[in-house]
């Protein structure tokens, strides 16, 4: 992981993380920090970066000029970077821009979960804001991310953009020493961390809970939990009730793990809000999709899921799990499209080889209308359009024409495969799944996707690539 801090103040960025593990980790590679000084980049003869704002008000914004400058150098350095190192890149991902974070109290609250999106990059931009702000033009050319630390104001931006950069890097493979530490900290699985005791046994009177002593793994393990649990029922309530949902759904979900891979996915990512769950059923809302996804053990639980789901919610999508929801979904809102899926997934660890012969590359936006047509309307426009601009889509193309494309859903499927006629029966489909495939394995991520019914020609690729199918059926609804 790189990370390339835009500032006004890179002394204070620089060694305020040189100590310690993070120091260790930049020494041996794992990660790599830079600061910016954006004053190096102003065409002002006194090296003004900074200016009076416009209508009047209090104090001075950062300029657009220098601040653009500054971003443009790192960006040309990065992509330099890839090209030498293109040989090694498998993501077609990759060449795009990396993310650019402005540090702001107006932005979105940072938390562990946007850590965790965020330690998937390969480069992170930071933008350090200081006075009163930034020129609002600059922020719309280059920002794709407006955080902020917590609801307070700080002095500037460097304060928060390490803080983000420290919990990002210990995220960051290798960097901790013990790899198992962060995932079993505080947060992990939306819980605070168990107590923690070390040498003397005794301390002024107060003894280590005996059981630590027991050498017996498995009670510790239990013991560690229920501690967990009960320090986050206290302490954060707020946290506590997102866990207990957690495991309230995943108990019901895990009953069919293959079938329900699609909704376990988006729990695990924290992507969804589990409006409700209990061993009878699940009724959650993916964010990203902005998909109600239900799953019910009888028509009796349907019901009383569906009757949780508001009416007034415009243009929903559903993607339920039993035909009795899908017919209730339909007479509730008079819902018109029922696309019927089945569900593959990828259970194994290991990366699958990828054919050779095959560039990997992202579509082109002026490559939309193409795609739109090949894949019909399966999908708005509008939608294809934002996979594509979001760099969610993989394609080949063959003398420089659009051959064949596949993408990530918003909801984290694996799908839109398409090979144009022309160039079928060549191995390319094959080449974007193994690719979508390893990408998911690269992040962590189960690779599952969701095959129309009757799609033979797709059944036969998952089957040959190795996905298992569940035995159900996904309703998508819209
Ligand atoms: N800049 C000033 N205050 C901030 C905050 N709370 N978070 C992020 N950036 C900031």
């Amino acid at each position: 992981m790189n990370f390339h801090v835009l500032t006004l103040f890179p002394k204070m960025v620089m060694q305020g993380l040189d100590a310690s593990i993070l120091g260790r980790a930049v020494q041996k590679g794992y990660i790599s920090l830079e600061a910016v000084n954006i004053r190096d980049y102003t065409v002002d003869r006194h090296g003004k970066a900074d200016d009076y704002p416009y209508g009047g008000g209090a104090g001075m914004l950062m300029q657009a000029q220098p601040v653009y400058a500054a971003w443009q150098a790192v960006t040309k350095k990065i992509a330099e970077g890839h090209l030498a190192s293109d040989n090694h890149s498998r993501k077609g991902e990759e060449s795009r821009t990396p993310r650019v974070i402005y540090t702001t109290p107006q932005g979105r609250v940072f938390d562990q979960s946007l850590a965790e999106e965020l330690a998937r990059e390969k480069d992170l931009i930071f933008l350090c804001g200081h006075y009163e702000g930034i020129d609002e033009r600059v922020l719309e050319a280059i920002v794709t991310d407006q955080v902020s630390i917590g609801d307070y104001v700080l002095t500037g931006g460097e304060l928060p953009a390490m803080v983000m950069i420290d919990c990002i890097s210990r995220l960051v493979p290798g960097v901790l020493k013990n790899e198992e530490s962060a995932e079993y900290e505080s947060f992990h699985d939306s819980l605070l961390e168990y107590p923690q005791y070390t040498r003397p046994e005794i301390w002024e009177g107060k003894a280590v809970p005996s059981i630590l002593l027991s050498g017996d793994h498995a009670r510790v393990d239990r013991w560690r939990l229920e501690q967990a649990e009960e320090r986050t029922r206290l302490r954060r309530p707020d946290l506590y009730e997102i866990h207990t949902r957690e495991k309230k759904a995943l108990a019901f979900l895990e009953k069919d793990r293959l079938g329900h891979m699609d909704m376990i996915e988006v729990i695990r990512k924290k992507q969804a809000k589990i409006r409700y769950a209990d061993e009878n059923g699940v009724l959650l809302y993916d964010l990203p999709s902005k998909a109600w996804m239900v799953s019910a053990a009888d028509e009796d639980m349907g019901e009383r899921l569906l009757s949780r789901i508001p009416r007034d919610c415009p243009d929903p999508l559903f993607a339920v799990h039993q035909p009795f929801l899908r017919d209730s979904i339909c007479r509730r809102f008079g819902a018109e499209e029922v696309n019927t899926c089945l569900q593959a997934v990828y259970t194994k660890k290991k990366p699958l080889p990828e054919p050779e012969g095959f560039t990997i590359c992202v579509p082109d936006e002026a490559e939309l209308p193409i795609i739109r047509e090949a894949y019909g309307t399966l999908e708005p426009e509008a939608y294809l359009l934002e996979r594509i601009r979001s760099e969610k889509m993989l394609a080949i193309r063959e003398n420089g024409k659009l051959a064949a494309f596949a993408g990530f859903h918003a909801e984290g499927s694996m799908g839109m495969l398409h090979v144009l006629e022309a160039y079928r029966g060549r191995g390319m489909a094959t080449a974007l799944e193994t690719r979508l495939i390893n990408i998911f394995l690269d992040n962590g991520d189960v690779p599952f996707c969701q095959v129309f019914e009757g799609n033979q020609a797709s059944l036969a690729l998952q089957k040959k690539l190795g996905l298992r199918l569940a035995p159900g059926r996904i309703y998508w609804i819209s």
